[in-house]
């Protein structure tokens, strides 16, 4: 029997995808390895990320102790395109998959292995054309909606890399979840490149979301990285169903509408700070967490405070800082003022610390609440570990009766760094 390792760089689609192919390989009789430090798999399949430059020497670091660990590797995600058929299409044990082709890869595997040479080009690969998976190295299961952008925002390399926006079919959607939640899981985690912007014959996200929220059973649904879009009273009220987590990932970039406007991002902060505002009347503990650029060419300290007061308003529950890398083809790359790496590192570290900060206040938020535990590990401390509805990490004392992959009703008595801890009600 042979074995197979997945390393997974970037972001929840990756995820998805490789969690899909590990399945299928699985039920195909591989072994499958979920960690690639101890692995000695005969094959390796990297699946790569190119958001930033740092990404794309994690990636490439990945792939070259791949190529000295196994017999095979299979290269695919977003640097494959551009990175590795240039630089392995010599290399025998290398195959290149992009990412048009990534669901094939049991079948290219297959070919290889009985000596045949595969060209993707002859092969018809379908962006959504992966299978529901039955077991994951995680308790929630994430499942793709949609894939691709048309925003073209000035940083961002994904649309030349994952292509224009499309939308899965309804039912397709409606089957993948379905078999997730008879496979046990009780977390759906909806997932593409700009969701917001889902459309499949006429269906929009609303009225995705609401066919997905009349899935018999006991399970919630969770939205993740979204941008700031026109999103109607009514999107709003469907949050007050317990089955939909009160939390989104809302994409800010950045606080000052100078920025805004060179990243062709279409809305200013004010318009940010009205999106929380409402969904936080109806829900007023309602979770927020995004991701900020900091250093786009031209930025200065005026636009960085901005970005820190608006953060201080909303008070998210985690921010993910990047710092802002040179995109080869991207508007950006070619704009004048770049900014010195010493001052991204400063800005970073700032936004870190008042991520922390903020991260700890929302917390306290909680104390005395309740929230919904979905369980995922029991530790040698003691302890249950699981995320409330909110995404908010809970951790209660163990007995014998709780076990993992299960709900809970806690009251939150403390906090604990990170961690708020709760009692069973
Ligand atoms: N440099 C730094 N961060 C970037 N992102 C996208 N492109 C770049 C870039 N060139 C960040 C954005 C996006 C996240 C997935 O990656 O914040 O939301
Ligand atoms: Fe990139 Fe902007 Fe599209 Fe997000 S919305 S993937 S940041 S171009």
């Amino acid at each position: 029997m042979k074995t197979i390792s997945f390393k997974t760089l970037g972001c929840r689609l990756n995820l998805y995808e490789t969690d899909a192919l590990t399945s299928k390989f699985r039920e195909k009789g591989f072994m499958t390895d979920g960690d690639f430090e101890t692995s000695d798999a005969e094959i390796f399949v990297i699946n790569t990320c190119t958001i930033t430059n740092q990404s794309d020497k994690k990636s490439r670091e990945y792939i070259n102790r791949a190529i000295r660990k196994g017999s095979l590797v299979v290269v695919t995600g977003c640097m494959a395109e551009q990175y590795a058929k240039k630089y392995f299409s010599n290399n025998t044990n290398v195959i290149v998959v992009d990412n048009k082709h990534k669901n094939m890869i049991y079948e290219i595997v297959e070919a290889h292995l009985g000596g045949e040479i595969v060209d993707t080009k002859n092969l018809e690969g379908d962006v959504f054309g992966f299978e529901a998976a039955k077991e994951t190295f995680h308790t929630r299961s994430i499942v793709k909606i949609q894939d691709g952008c048309n925003n073209f925002c000035s940083y961002c390399i994904v649309p030349y890399v994952r292509g224009r926006a499309v939308s899965r079919p309804v039912e397709d959607i409606l089957n993948n979840i379905k078999s997730e939640l008879a496979f046990g899981f009780k977390e759906i985690v909806l997932t593409g490149v700009n969701i917001s912007k889902y459309n499949y014959d006429g269906i929009g996200f609303e009225d995705l979301i609401k066919k997905i929220l009349e899935i018999d059973g006991d399970f919630r649904v969770r939205i993740a990285s979204i941008e700031p879009d026109d999103f109607s009273d009514s999107f709003v009220e469907l949050f007050k169903n317990p089955k939909l987590a009160p939390h989104i990932h809302l994409c800010l970039q950045s606080g000052s509408n100078s920025v805004l406007k060179r990243m062709h991002r279409h809305y200013t902060s004010e318009d940010f700070l009205e999106i929380v505002e409402k969904f936080r009347k109806i829900i007023p503990d309602f979770n927020f967490t995004t991701d900020i650029i900091v250093g786009l060419p031209g930025e200065t300290d005026e636009d960085f405070g901005q970005t820190l007061d608006v953060a201080n308003k909303i008070c998210f529950g985690h921010i993910h800082a990047f710092k802002y890398s040179r995109r080869s083809g991207t508007l950006a790359d070619k704009m004048d003022c770049q900014i010195d790496e010493k001052i991204k590192n400063q800005r970073s570290k700032i936004l870190r610390d008042l991520s922390e900060k903020l991260s700890t206040d929302y917390l306290n938020r909680f104390v005395g609440k309740r929230q919904r535990i979905l369980t995922e590990t029991i530790e040698d401390d003691g302890f249950v570990y699981g995320y409330g509805e909110n995404y908010v990490r809970i951790k209660m004392k163990k007995n014998n009766e709780i076990k993992t992959n299960e709900f809970y009703q806690v009251i939150i008595t403390k906090i604990d760094n990170d961690c708020l801890e709760g009692e069973i009600i």
